[in-house]
């Protein structure tokens, strides 16, 4: 039999040199550190629906779905004709739209912790503004994160966020001193390194669901224990939503497991596919940003971005969320898919992974040495990386499956039972032969 990185070879040619190409002119050949995989990445030529296809004239039924982003499957229509739509009356002016006010009136009514929001053009802006915020407000310098947490490359959050935690994640982080990290899902051992630095907590930054660090939901009893020690200790409570938003239910995770966050970043989902960060906040805590009432000695600066805001995202962000406040059956329908995903691939490894996620988005792990179950990122790091990589590329290169090697799934709307069986079908091959 031939080799998955033969066949590969054999049927990505043009890719293959593409991507010699794009090395001369970019680091590694890629502008996101993940996007590179070995031997080296397909090319994309378009995407439609649940499908990718490459330069070579590959399809791959889709599970990155755009970091995540496209619930609704890649070139959506509902989006598609908003934004084209938009376009003859120009895509960007730097200037305060309309839009931007449609758009916070549908994500203020189905978040209410959005009583005031900022717009970016990342998530990892969104993530940057939240922790300075907490830094301004309360007067204090130290934000705790979560081991494996990841909330984009802000110089501040790029700490421990790849196994084991403690090393230095990149050079040139300057200082990254008043971080401190807490091991999820452990409330006992989260609360005594609060404890140790209560006098000085900004704020603790968490996901509800760990998502690069292995698609793994927290329990209510964590995020409820943290929540109540932050506020305790006059520190803020921030939820990163960026990939939660709006991804199980109309809304943030945090409304339906009923918590008091201060400020909630959103990003991905609610972009529509286009660049998006939003920060939403208390108004008491967001309006120390408010140039009109603060002056730059005593505000914390939201609020910069040639991009912030623009028409397109903010018509795209708009037609995506209304596409899902009117069929809010999306989210049984691919909830449904997740839990049958999860279900089967437990089945078809026959004991051998544990899988996690929750709703759509779902992840294998390779078990070794006696381990049952994840509940933290060290858990999934102490899992078989190498198989998990193996078992992505295994699929991309003979089953016509893309996940981005390592990385959860994500299911859409585009997607169907028939595709989750194929996927089933897939798995169990490369079972039989792992
Ligand atoms: C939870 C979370 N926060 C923040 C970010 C950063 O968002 P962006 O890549 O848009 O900067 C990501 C990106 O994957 C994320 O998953």
């Amino acid at each position: 039999m031939s080799s998955a990185v033969e066949i590969y070879k054999k049927k990505t040619r043009k890719s293959a040199k593409i991507f010699e190409k794009s090395k001369k002119y970019h680091v590694n050949g890629v502008s996101h550190n993940i996007r590179f995989f070995k031997p080296y990445p397909f090319v994309t030529r378009s995407a439609k629906g649940k499908t990718i296809s490459d330069v070579d004239g590959n399809k791959y039924t889709d599970y990155w779905m755009g970091h995540w982003s496209l619930i609704l499957g890649h070139a959506a229509p509902a989006v598609a004709s908003l934004v084209k739509k938009q376009l003859p009356s120009c895509w960007m002016h730097g200037t305060v739209n309309e839009m931007t006010v449609q758009f916070s009136d549908v994500i203020q009514g189905a978040v209410p912790v959005a009583e005031k929001i900022r717009y970016v053009s990342t998530g990892t802006e969104a993530t940057m503004y939240a922790v300075r915020t907490a830094r301004a407000f309360t007067g204090k310098k130290i934000i705790a994160k979560i081991d494996g947490g990841w909330h984009g490359y802000t110089t501040d959050l790029l700490k421990s966020v790849n196994w084991p935690f403690d090393q230095q994640e990149s050079l040139g982080l300057a200082d990254d001193s008043h971080i401190v990290s807490i091991p999820y899902n452990d409330l006992e051992k989260s609360i005594q390194i609060l404890q140790s630095v209560k006098d000085d907590l900004a704020g603790v930054i968490i996901e509800p669901v760990l998502g690069g660090a292995g698609c793994i939901p927290a329990t209510k009893e964590y995020l409820t224990g943290v929540q109540e020690f932050v506020h305790k200790n006059n520190a803020l409570f921030l939820l990163d939503e960026i990939v939660t938003g709006f991804r199980f239910s109309f809304g943030c995770l945090y409304h339906s497991m009923n918590l008091d966050p201060d400020i909630v970043t959103l990003g991905k989902i609610v972009g529509g596919g286009f660049p998006i960060g939003v920060i939403c906040g208390k108004e008491d805590i967001m309006k120390i940003s408010d140039t009109s009432t603060h002056t730059r000695f005593d505000r914390s600066y939201i609020g910069g971005g040639t991009f912030s805001a623009n028409p397109i995202t903010m018509t795209s962000g708009r037609a995506m969320l209304q596409f899902l406040k009117k069929n809010s059956g999306v989210y049984k329908k691919i909830g449904k898919l997740g839990d049958m995903a999860r279900k089967e691939l437990e089945k078809a490894f026959d004991g051998k992974v544990a899988t996690t996620g929750k709703g759509s988005l779902f992840m294998t792990h390779f078990l070794t040495g006696g381990m049952t179950e994840i509940r933290n990122a060290s858990d999934a790091a102490m899992c078989n990386t190498d198989l998990l990589h193996r078992y992505h590329f295994e699929m991309i290169a003979r089953d016509g499956i893309f996940f981005l090697p390592g990385k959860l799934g994500a299911i859409s709307h585009a997607h169907s039972r028939s595709d989750i069986r194929h996927l089933i079908q897939a798995s169990e091959r490369f079972a039989s032969h792992m």
